[in-house]
């Protein structure tokens, strides 16, 4: 073989090896971007009860294992205050106890379907001044950032079905979601997205979340309800867990 296609050879397959080689190192430092949270906590799977099974049919009591995972920022902890506006929009009173207004949907399905319940909470934890958070989620979005979640789920692998709720952030899910489907191995799990927002539905984000979890089943009909609506929130939230066929 002449000399020169001997050395053109070689330089390709050079290219070849280290082209390969870039691209799966750059992925892998995507992928351990994410800081593992110091601390751990195991969330124990809601016992089933075996005479229940047959009686209500649910699908989650036909031996799957359903956590209900949400991040909510409620602008104020305080009933007894006069509330201003983006602080009304941002909670739902229930009992006397405010709440986020995607923690009071998270407090439902958790209800309806018997699952245990766990809040994505910040290492350091967000403002609750409107403005201030409004700008700081923007900044986040625009850097792509992974903001630190407190504590990591220690028996992740015992659920195969996951309800993942968040409020809509300029338009998206808020960054720590990313840093929550980045830091556990969703293989072969259910997500079932919920979402409460100001007017923008869903925004694409279901999407989003099944463009990162490709091994992963998206449940489609994720569910969403304006800051609006909250009071109407029980009667949704139940009709859509009839329509997939969890409730009955
Ligand atoms: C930083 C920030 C950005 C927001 N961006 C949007 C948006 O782009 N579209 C929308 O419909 N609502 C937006 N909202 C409104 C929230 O989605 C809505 O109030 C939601 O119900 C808050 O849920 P939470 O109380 O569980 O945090 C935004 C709220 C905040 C605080």
């Amino acid at each position: 073989m002449n000399k020169k296609i001997k050395i053109g050879i070689i330089a390709i397959v050079l290219i070849v090896l280290i082209g390969g080689s870039t691209y799966l190192l750059l992925n892998k430092k995507e992928a351990s971007n994410v800081k593992e949270p110091d601390e751990q906590i195991r969330i124990e799977p809601t016992k089933k009860d075996e005479n229940d099974k047959e009686e209500t049919g649910n699908i989650d009591s036909k031996n799957r294992k359903s956590l209900v995972v949400y991040f909510s920022v409620p602008e104020t902890d305080d009933p007894n205050k006069e509330m201003t506006t983006e602080e009304e929009n941002s909670t739902i009173v229930v009992d006397g106890k405010v709440l986020g207004n995607t923690e009071y949907v998270a407090m439902l399905i958790g209800e309806y379907t018997d699952s245990p319940i766990y809040r994505i909470e910040p290492k350091i934890p967000y403002t609750t001044n409107h403005t201030d958070l409004v700008s700081l989620a923007k900044e986040e979005q625009n850097k792509n950032t992974r903001p630190e979640i407190r504590n990591k789920i220690s028996n992740f692998d015992e659920f195969d079905t996951i309800y993942v709720g968040y409020p809509i952030w300029w338009s998206d899910m808020p960054q720590i979601m990313y840093t929550f489907f980045e830091l556990y191995d969703f293989t072969g799990k259910t997500v079932i997205p919920f979402s409460t927002h100001g007017g923008s539905g869903l925004a694409g984000t279901v999407n989003t979340i099944k463009g990162k979890l490709k091994e992963t089943t998206v449940e489609t009909n994720a569910f969403t309800m304006s800051r609006n609506d909250m009071e109407s929130a029980p009667k949704e939230v139940k009709s859509w867990l009839e329509d997939l066929g969890i409730i009955n």
